[in-house]
């Protein structure tokens, strides 16, 4: 007898430290500067350090989390019945993916993305479709023809992450309310773990449509990747969809406390994320004066084509700097740089100026 799964789903490569490699190559995780992840550099709220003391640890969390969810109510001005936490964001694809791909339902990605919405619709036999943008378009997205392969495929589920994550390509909030309204048989799960990084655009939960689910995180913009903590908002039946197959308690206490703190201090929020923009632009034009070409992007991260994102990647390492090389996207020329504290970046373009750019090539060339 096996206990091994025939149709095995493949796992997923992300960003972030990978400690058995750290060892092996003798570097001490702390000292690692990660450009891997794109999480915000500035850290969280002091006030969430402070309340972490005080959560009782021997009690069970609560379940349904109720105060957390009534601070996101009043955030987002909806009821608390339109929302649900959990886990980090990536519960809540997984759990999407439970509620609503069933075995054999068409399921189409907006490509390239993360990783996890093939891995779920893999995972529950959905039949997968991919959407793919073009490199020579700087991967922005063409509504025309997404729009054409919902009317082709009639998928079930629809995922897509806004902004998106690697490419920071924004869909317009037009584009997704006609694609929610001509094809209604759809659910739209819109991913916005990174919209808060992008100012001035509003959520598609704004949109109030039936076939609408948004996703949000909490460890990125309120870094509390540590933690784990992201909810979903929808109408009240896709909430509740989700909700009979979450596990119990999947949010812990900490993380529950660590999310009202956080949402209390939106004056550290705004201040880090504005610093952060503003950062990044300068990250970007120094980027451009070692001969590198950050794509267009709305967020703090952006691609690079460097030639071989891997070896791109495997140089870096051994001076203690982490990038994301994107292979796992399918786009091995890639790397992916999120935008850190002014002097992280300086560390890394120090670093950079004594390599020979591969990245050189004219981007017309892609
Ligand atoms: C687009 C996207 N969605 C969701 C997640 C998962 O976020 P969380 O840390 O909240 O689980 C990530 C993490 O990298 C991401 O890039």
């Amino acid at each position: 007898m096996s206990f091994s799964d025939p149709h095995e789903t493949d796992r997923v490569t992300h960003g972030g430290l990978d400690y058995a490699e750290l060892r092996e190559l003798g570097l001490n995780p702390d000292a690692v500067l990660d450009f891997s992840v794109n999480v915000n550099p500035f850290g969280p709220s002091p006030r969430v350090r402070e309340t972490l003391a005080w959560v009782d640890i021997a009690r069970y969390p609560d379940r349904e989390a109720l105060a957390l969810r009534e601070a996101l109510a009043e955030y987002h001005g909806l009821e608390l019945n339109q929302i649900i936490v959990g886990n980090g964001a990536a519960e809540l694809i997984w759990l999407a993916g439970l509620a609503f791909v069933h075995r054999g339902d068409p399921a189409l990605i907006l490509e390239p993305t993360f990783g996890e919405y093939a891995r779920v619709v893999n995972l529950r036999r959905g039949v997968l479709h991919r959407w793919r943008a073009r490199p020579a378009a700087d991967f922005a997205w063409d509504p025309k023809a997404i729009d054409q392969a919902l009317a082709r495929l009639r998928p079930r589920v629809c995922f897509l992450c806004n902004p998106n994550n690697p490419t920071g390509q924004v869909v317009s909030q037009a584009h997704l309310a006609h694609w929610a309204d001509a094809h209604p048989r759809t659910l739209f799960v819109v991913d916005e773990a990174y919209l808060p990084f992008v100012p001035d655009t509003p959520s598609a939960i704004n949109l109030a449509r039936p076939n609408i689910l948004v996703l949000r995180s909490m460890t990125k913009n309120y870094a509390l990747a540590g933690l784990r903590l992201g909810y979903a908002l929808g109408p009240r039946p896709l909430i509740e969809a989700l909700a009979r197959f979450r596990p119990p308690w999947s949010v812990n206490a900490f993380a529950q406390a660590a999310g009202l703190a956080a949402l209390a201090d939106e004056a550290h929020r705004q201040r880090t994320l504005t610093v952060l923009r503003r950062e990044c632009a300068m990250f970007r034009l120094q980027l451009k004066r070692l001969g590198l070409t950050p794509l267009p992007s709305a967020t703090h991260f952006f691609l690079i084509e460097v030639g071989d994102g891997a070896a791109f990647r495997r140089r870096l390492l051994p001076k203690g700097i982490l990038v994301r090389d994107a292979a796992s996207f399918g786009l091995p020329a890639y790397v992916r740089l999120a935008t850190r504290r002014p002097e992280e970046n300086q560390r890394l373009l120090q670093a950079l100026t004594t390599f020979e750019h591969a990245s050189k090539t004219p981007r017309n060339n892609v």
